[in-house]
């Protein structure tokens, strides 16, 4: 419960911190909320923006919230939360070349009866999108408002400024892989007007439900290094509690499976966080991932967001 609870404060913080000044919650709503703030027993008796945890950067990584704890909360606020996830799926693709075997798993994935049912009316499913060719695959957290309304990861304000530091490296965005750990938004209570606000990070049992989808993209474009962006993104691919801090993992190269793993900050960080510091950090990590992948590094560029 407080981990749910902590979830929806994680979120009104990156709102605040991306402008947004009032959020819409109407009364039984907010009944609710406070019901649940005081079954937790949890201490944020009255949440407020301010009142928010520390940036994850500088804080123990917080674990994914259980879904039990999601469901709790959630459903003392009506909210649809899938029932008990069933076990992964276990992905088998056909033989052939990428673009068969991607096509396969697009229709495995759009007809996951899990996926759907987490998925509200007229949203969308969203597996990765890029080169079957690329040398770098980008994995991110799940879909947000956009991401589910247009079905592609990072298109939203996160993945326009991932675009664009893709950008700064010289590539576009067609040329690498993007993927996210969730094929579906995690679900958080609808506004008035029908619409889900904000996001919360996923459960761990829902990662683990959609962490087949990823590894078989992996399996399927085989990229030389691989890029996880943010807490979830590393939890989900070097194992829960493989880490305590994600400040203590960035910027060193890890091992997926075999392949070069760089994990840096998510982008929607440097949204919060506009300093150069912050982004002169995923900038390094990102010179690491460039030289890795052997492209040609310019003067211009080793110096981007150097304070001079
Ligand atoms: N954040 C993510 O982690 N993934 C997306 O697709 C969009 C925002």
């Amino acid at each position: 419960m407080r981990l749910a609870l902590h979830a929806l404060t994680e979120e009104l913080r990156r709102l605040k911190a991306s402008g947004v000044k009032r959020v819409a919650v109407d009364e039984p709503t907010l009944a609710s909320l406070r019901r649940a703030v005081r079954e937790a027993g949890s201490g944020l008796a009255k949440p407020s923006v301010a009142a928010v945890p520390p940036e994850p950067a500088l804080a123990p990584a917080p674990r994914a919230p259980s879904l039990a704890a999601v469901r709790a909360v959630t459903t003392a606020i009506s909210v649809p939360v899938a029932a008990t996830l069933p076990p992964a799926p276990v992905v088998s693709l056909p033989a052939g070349d990428k673009p068969t075997r991607w096509a396969a798993l697009q229709s495995l994935v759009f007809n996951d009866s899990t996926c759907r049912a987490n998925v509200r009316s007229g949203k969308k499913v969203v597996l990765g999108v890029g080169s079957l060719d690329a040398r770098i695959m980008f994995v991110g957290e799940a879909p947000g408002a956009e991401e589910e309304i247009q079905g592609e990861p990072f298109v939203g304000p996160a993945g326009q400024l991932l675009t664009r530091m893709i950008q700064g490296m010289g590539l576009q965005r067609a040329d690498v892989y993007i993927g996210n750990i969730m094929n579906w938004r995690p679900q958080l209570p609808v506004s008035g007007a029908g619409e889900q606000v904000g996001n919360r990070p996923p459960t761990e049992e829902e990662m683990r439900y959609c962490l087949p989808y990823l590894r078989a993209q992996i399996e399927i474009v085989k990229p030389a290094l691989l890029v996880a962006l943010g807490t979830t993104a590393a939890q989900g691919l070097l194992g829960f509690g493989a880490f305590k801090t994600l400040g203590e993992i960035r910027g060193k190269w890890r091992d997926f499976e075999g392949r070069p793993l760089m994990v840096t900050y998510h982008p929607s960080y440097i949204l919060r966080n506009q300093s150069n510091r912050s982004k002169r950090m995923i900038w390094e990590d990102l010179l690491q991932v460039m030289a890795q992948a052997e492209l040609p590094i310019s003067e211009r560029q080793r110096g981007y967001f150097l304070d001079r």
